[in-house]
């Protein structure tokens, strides 16, 4: 049973986030409406309470507060642009993966057409939206994200990034990017080690033990990194270039790509060659930064 003193949500794009989405809110007591591309994926959460819309229109026309958990940016283009003008006077929470000039774009358009626009970011999986594992990260409208910021909890614990609507998504990239290393760099273990017969399921405890040391690290290497203070760390550029060229040894000799670690190789040789072997390994941060044209 809703509650009328609660803002009505809808929820566009029911797909494997929107679906757990839409549910937390009938969960939570939220009068909600939903839409979805392919009308039969809304068939569960209507038998859940949610009413069903025919149309998108029709479903922000609903809500004072839509959330769009759609594929992608051109998904969101081609949902609401035909439909810009029912968007004034609501909330639009746009949670699609896209860039941070795209969520600027979004926003100008949406504000052109009336609504407030905050944009987000969803770390999470479909198991973890309205749990603690998860978290959101928005960026955009302050008065929207102070204004519905309860209503954001109801999916995961959410983060604001300030004003620019792109702060969100550079954010949520380079989070992707931390874990795309780490989970590249565990695949590509588990391949060397399948070939002396140790399955990729008994490695992962013991990698998930590593990582979870790994995490603990990263307190000291951002303190090296944000001072740039890179002398008489533990473990230099050269202790790392010796274990990262062991690796790479192994796997040519193993019959694996090499192609994950070149890259590396190659900044811990570059930083050895102008004269910081003995430098923390955090250093290679002074070869990744972004630099003024001048100096590139
Ligand atoms: N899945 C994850 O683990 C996860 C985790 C964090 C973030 N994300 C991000 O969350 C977003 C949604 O991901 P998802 O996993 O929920 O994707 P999904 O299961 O593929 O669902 C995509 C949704 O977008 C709709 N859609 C796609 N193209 C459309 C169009 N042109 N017009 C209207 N609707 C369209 C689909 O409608 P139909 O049902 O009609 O196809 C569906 O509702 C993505 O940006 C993704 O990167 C996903």
């Amino acid at each position: 049973m809703s509650d009328r003193t609660k803002p009505h949500v809808t929820v566009l794009g029911l797909g494997r986030m929107g679906a757990p989405i839409a549910s937390a809110f009938l969960v939570a007591g939220y009068p909600v409406t939903v839409w979805n591309r392919t009308a039969a994926k809304a068939d569960a959460l209507v038998a859940q309470g949610a009413v069903r819309a025919a149309t998108a229109a029709e479903a922000v026309t609903a809500g004072s507060l839509v959330i769009a958990p759609l594929l992608d940016h051109a998904a969101v283009r081609q949902a609401l642009d035909p439909i810009a003008s029912v968007l004034r006077g609501r909330t639009l929470v746009n949670l699609a993966n896209s860039t941070p000039d795209h969520a600027r774009d979004l926003a100008a358009w949406a504000t052109g057409h009336g609504a407030d626009y905050l944009d987000g970011a969803m770390l999470a999986l479909p198991e973890t939206v309205a749990t603690p594992d998860g978290f959101f990260l928005y960026s955009g409208s302050r008065r929207a994200f102070t204004t519905y910021r309860r209503e954001l909890e109801v999916m995961a614990p959410a983060h604001y990034f300030g004003a620019d609507p792109g702060a969100a998504e550079i954010h949520d990239l380079a989070l992707l990017g931390t874990g795309y290393a780490a989970l590249t760099g565990f695949l590509h273990a588990a391949a060397l080690l399948d070939t002396v017969g140790t399955s990729p399921e008994v490695f992962a405890p013991l990698a998930a033990r590593w990582l979870h040391g790994m995490a603990g690290f990263l307190p000291e290497l951002a303190g090296e990194a944000g001072r740039a203070a890179y002398a008489g760390g533990t473990s230099t550029v050269d202790l790392n270039r010796a274990g990262v060229d062991s690796l790479i040894q192994l796997s040519r000799a193993s019959g694996i790509t090499t192609d994950v670690h070149e890259p590396l190789k190659a900044l811990l040789d570059g930083r050895s060659a102008d004269g910081h072997g003995q430098d923390s390994f955090s250093s290679v941060f002074e070869l990744l930064r972004a630099r003024a044209p001048e100096q590139q």
